[in-house]
């Protein structure tokens, strides 16, 4: 134990004499130089689907016969409509619900914190009835600088919907590198499901951007950013999917020829650039385990693509510039991209997230096309939450390498301190349909990397000042 709290305290040192020693060298160069922040080849395809109408989410009780109760231990016993109308499964949302807010009330002595999280539960834990379609409400709710409002309280409703509503089409996933299928459910609502790959505990060891996507890390993300006040992430909601009674007979020929059996589980390989037989994921018996993520609205096509001006070079034997000159952040700032606008602040917002989760892998910019003030949107959040005990600094280096944040996130991430976004985020997670949806490992793991984030937000303002570090933008 003494040993460990050593290291602990050892490594937060080398931390702070790393940050340190990068700001001084940073101070003492200011030349410019030109780099190409170019387009990427080729453009996301955007055929997103939506509309029709769905029952209301509490609708009433017509096959009152088969009511016997379901059994349930915790909310994750969820996989039809049934539930819903299942007193079974309704109390115990609600005892939970009541139950958090109670552990709310003794955690949180601020009371505006408090109002805040206490929103954010309720948004969650509460099944409200949805007036039309949750796929329209959520359709209305994607802005330029937000895909949900800091309040949404039909967001229950919508998860639920997304974890348990009818498959009526499934074909292979967009494009990528990763085992997608994409899903319509019924009302027209296009997704995305990602299958697991791996158990809940285990740890990924490697490049900081090792192993396949962590579906698990997709839900995560989601809801670390609505607490983070980033609600620039798609909703994404844990999904038990029967893939011989769901999923097969509504798949199109392509995805269903990916379709194999492992002993006596269900897989499939699906169409991307590495997948293969031997890739292919599997459910356990025909039941297999995934992430929904709700696609964007077609609306708001994703036009502007861009290369990450700190993506990874994916090669050990490659450095990338930023990884070398103590100058990026100049370099970049004199792009005219990221001279003026919110890209930039969107951008250190987004290391700020991605070093929470653990996220070494935001080679792309996305954005609203034909929006100025257009958020960067957070797709593609799967290769996070893979080693709790691995703090990789690098992602950080838009913000240790420039020195500038917005004070929004700065102050959200200030009162968020002393284990409230751990306690917090696991509340949250608590309602998904495949909870536990992180191990205990990776909540001590977030509020150990708020730390480091705000120390290095320290020391950028004991170097440069307080005024030129935490910065106020139109965008937020
Ligand atoms: C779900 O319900 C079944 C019976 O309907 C029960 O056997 C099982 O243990 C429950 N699982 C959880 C996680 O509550
Ligand atoms: C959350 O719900 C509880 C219980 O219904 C209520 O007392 C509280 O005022 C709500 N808080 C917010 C911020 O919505
Ligand atoms: C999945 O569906 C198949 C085919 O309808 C059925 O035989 C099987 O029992 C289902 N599995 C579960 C766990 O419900
Ligand atoms: C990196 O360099 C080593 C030694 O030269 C070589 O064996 C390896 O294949 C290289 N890796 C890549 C990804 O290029």
């Amino acid at each position: 134990m003494r040993l460990r709290t050593a290291a602990v305290s050892l490594s937060v040192m080398f931390l702070l004499v790393y940050i340190t020693l990068y700001l001084r060298i940073h101070a003492m160069f200011s030349h410019v130089r030109d780099e190409d922040f170019s387009l990427p080849p080729r453009a996301r395809p955007n055929s997103f689907g939506q509309g029709g109408v769905l029952p209301p989410v509490e609708s009433p009780v017509q096959d009152g016969g088969d009511a016997a109760p379901i059994a349930l231990h915790d909310l994750s016993n969820v996989s039809s409509w049934k539930a819903l109308r299942d007193p079974g499964y309704r109390s115990l949302r609600e005892a939970t619900h009541r139950r958090d807010l109670e552990t709310l009330r003794r955690i949180t002595a601020a009371s505006e914190l408090r109002e805040f999280a206490e929103g954010l539960l309720n948004d969650t834990a509460r099944l409200v009835e949805v007036a039309g379609s949750p796929w329209a409400v959520a359709a209305g709710w994607v802005q330029s600088r937000a895909v949900l409002p800091a309040r949404a309280p039909q967001l229950g409703a919508l998860l639920f919907a997304m974890a348990t509503e009818k498959v009526t089409r499934a074909d292979v996933g967009y494009q990528g590198t990763q085992l997608k299928a994409t899903l319509l459910l019924e009302g027209g609502q296009r997704v995305s499901f990602r299958p697991q790959k791996y158990a809940r505990d285990k740890v990924i060891k490697g490049t900081p951007y090792a192993g396949y996507d962590r579906h698990n890390g997709e839900i995560a993300a989601f809801h670390l950013g609505r607490i983070l006040g980033l609600r620039r992430i798609p909703v994404a909601v844990g999904r038990r999917i029967n893939l011989t009674s769901e999923l097969m007979p509504v798949a199109e020929l392509r995805l269903l020829e990916t379709f194999l059996v492992k002993g006596d589980n269900v897989c499939f390989y699906g169409k991307c650039g590495p997948c293969r037989p031997e890739t292919a994921a599997c459910g356990v018996g025909s039941v297999m385990e995934g992430a929904v993520t709700l696609w964007l609205p077609k609306n708001w096509p994703l036009k502007k693509r861009l290369w990450h001006p700190w993506k990874r070079t994916y090669n050990v034997n490659k450095t990338a510039r930023w990884q070398t000159d103590q100058d990026y952040c100049n370099i970049v700032r004199s792009s005219p991209l990221y001279k003026s606008g919110p890209m930039l602040l969107d951008l250190i917002d987004a290391s700020v997230l991605d070093y929470l989760i653990g996220n070494a892998d935001r080679h792309m910019c996305e954005m609203f096309a034909g929006w100025e003030d257009s958020m960067v949107v957070l797709l593609d959040n799967g290769k996070s939450f893979g080693d709790p005990d691995k703090d990789e600094v690098t992602i950080l280096a838009p913000l240790y390498q420039c020195c500038i944040m917005r004070r929004s996130t700065w102050q959200q991430l200030s009162w968020l301190t002393g284990g409230m976004l751990g306690s917090l985020l696991r509340m949250l997670l608590g309602y998904d349909a495949i909870t536990p949806v992180l191990t205990d490992a990776h909540y001590r793991a977030v509020d150990r990397r708020l730390k480091a984030i705000l120390t290095i937000v320290d020391t950028c303002i004991r170097t440069h000042g307080r005024a030129s570090v935490l910065v106020t933008d139109a965008a937020q």
